[in-house]
């Protein structure tokens, strides 16, 4: 009986120290060659600071090929975001050119 049996014993003791030995946790790898660099931060247009003067040169180049230059003073500031919305894209501005031209725009509406 014992004789018989042996072989399962061993082939049950192989296998399950064998799935023991795949699930224990590997120990973390150890980076040595990595320098650390801070993390640059892209200037996008989110961080951009809004630049008056920037804004005006894209309002009086940009705005003007479908029709006049509109009078700033003839919109309020919340006019304006909403002409802007739709605008902005026809004009084909980046986002970084709509951050300058809605502050350009925004500062000279009315009140
Ligand atoms: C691709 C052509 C095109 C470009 C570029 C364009 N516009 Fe217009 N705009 C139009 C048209 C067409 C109208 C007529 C009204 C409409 O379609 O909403 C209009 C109307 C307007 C009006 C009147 C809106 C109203 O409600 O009375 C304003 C103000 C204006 N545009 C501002 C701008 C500004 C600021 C820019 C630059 C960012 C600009 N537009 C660029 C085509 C253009």
């Amino acid at each position: 009986m014992i004789n018989k049996r042996f072989p399962v014993i061993i082939i049950f003791f192989f296998t399950f120290t064998l799935i023991g030995l795949a699930c224990t946790k590997k120990s973390m790898p150890v980076i040595t060659s990595r320098t650390t660099e801070p993390i640059k931060k892209e200037k996008t247009a989110l961080n951009v600071d809004p630049d008056l003067i920037a804004g005006k040169a894209i309002f009086e180049s940009g705005c003007k090929y479908c029709h006049d230059l509109p009078l700033l003073n003839q919109f309020t500031i919340q006019r304006w975001e909403g002409i802007l919305s739709y605008m902005i894209p026809r004009a084909r501005l980046t986002a970084e050119q709509s951050v300058h031209i809605s502050a350009y725009v925004k500062a000279n509406a009315s009140k």
